[in-house]
């Protein structure tokens, strides 16, 4: 069996300057379209948090890929975190920055019991604005964030120390 990682130095893409000057886009578009690999990382991230969170919150829009499989693999409870303006009735809203730009995320209340323990899931973990937003949301809306787990973290933009207590997981770091 391939690990994970190695699936993913394997099969990851870059391109610089997209989508605009200076930025090195990421793309683990080629790891999802291997049915080997995308297996691979489903199993690495519900393996690493195994036994220790109710649901698991997929950040729009790669994280829901990652979200699906997990509470698939792992038969929990799949929230959808959402840019800003898509969700109906009673939302919570963050503001967060990107890399390149800023934006809302959004989380409807009262999917969950109060104290429910949540994986965040997210394919890139650069700057640490959208999951730093995400764990925002799973507190105001009285769940407890157990922990992070994304592809790939770029490091020298040094995300996690966005985030706070919550352990993080990354399959690979570059
Ligand atoms: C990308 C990526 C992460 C986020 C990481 O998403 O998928 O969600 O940026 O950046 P950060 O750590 O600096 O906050 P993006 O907002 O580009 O949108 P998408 O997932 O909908 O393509
Ligand atoms: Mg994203």
């Amino acid at each position: 069996i391939i690990p994970a990682a190695q699936h993913v130095h394997t099969l990851l893409a870059s391109y610089p300057d997209f989508p605009q000057p200076g930025i090195l886009f990421r793309d683990l578009n080629p790891v999802f379209a291997d049915a080997v690999a995308f297996r691979a990382i489903i199993d690495d991230l519900s393996e690493r948090y195994r036994g220790q969170f109710d649901a698991v919150a997929g950040i729009e829009a790669r994280g829901f890929l990652l979200a699906a499989g997990i509470g698939y693999a792992a038969q929990c409870a799949v929230l959808a975190v959402r840019k800003g303006g898509k969700l109906p009735g009673t939302v919570l809203t963050e503001e967060y920055d990107l890399e390149y730009g800023s934006a809302r995320l959004e989380l409807e209340v009262g999917q969950l019991p109060a104290g429910s323990r949540v994986l965040i899931v997210d394919d890139v973990l650069a700057t640490g604005g959208t999951v730093a937003a995400t764990a925002r949301l799973i507190e105001r809306a009285g769940y407890l964030t157990i922990g992070v787990g994304v592809v790939l973290e770029l490091a020298e933009l040094d995300g996690r120390s966005r985030i706070g207590d919550a352990p993080v997981h990354t399959i690979v770091s570059v």
